[in-house]
């Protein structure tokens, strides 16, 4: 394993590697289990950064499920958050009644977040939570209620890789990286 590696013009160091992801994955998955049992959840994954999160997720759930993604168009490239974001595209629109389980890779700001669950709850679920790979809690602006899964809490530092880009660049790294200045 590469302990250190490029994307674009930075250098990253690992952070999190694969079997780490897949070994507190199953143990999200298992509590996923036993939780939603019998409720028929609709799992809604946010592209892009959710895509080998939320395949690895629902590989390990044994459930009878339903599955979507929805995107939001929001800051591009570069280290640090604007705090803009525009649009949503591909919301399921028959929510009402459903227990919904948002996969997300990355709670930072929590602004997006916010901006998905004030969508979400337009349409009256019977329950939402959030499952997200990462959070940051020294970044969060305001504390979301909602998240009830989290893989792991990290620094308030950029990381890149298994599905988390620099620059559109990285997603495709199996291990998570983080930045080193
Ligand atoms: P938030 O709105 O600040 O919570 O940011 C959420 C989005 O910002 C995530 O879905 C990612 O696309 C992106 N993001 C935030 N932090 C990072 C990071 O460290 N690496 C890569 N993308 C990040």
């Amino acid at each position: 394993m590469m302990n250190t590696i490029e994307v674009g013009d930075r250098k990253f160091g690992i952070s999190i590697t694969n079997e780490r992801i897949n070994e507190r994955t199953k143990e999200i998955a298992a509590q996923i289990n036993a939780e939603y049992k019998d409720k028929r959840p609709l799992f809604i994954g946010v592209l892009n950064g959710c895509f080998l999160f939320m395949a690895d997720l629902l590989k390990e759930t044994v459930i009878p499920c339903e599955v979507a993604f929805m995107k939001v168009s929001s800051y591009k490239g570069g280290l640090t958050s604007t705090g803009e974001l525009k649009e949503i595209f591909g919301l399921p629109e028959n929510l009402q009644d459903r227990h919904l389980v948002i996969v997300e890779d990355i709670v930072d700001t929590g602004l997006t977040l916010k901006y998905i669950l004030e969508k979400v709850y337009l349409q009256q679920p019977a329950s939402v939570r959030v499952c997200s790979l990462l959070f940051k809690p020294e970044a969060i602006l305001s504390p979301i209620k909602e998240l009830e899964y989290v893989g792991f809490e990290i620094p308030n530092e950029f990381v890149v890789g298994y599905g988390l880009d620099y620059d559109e660049l990285g997603r495709n790294l199996k291990h998570i990286y983080r930045t080193i200045s």
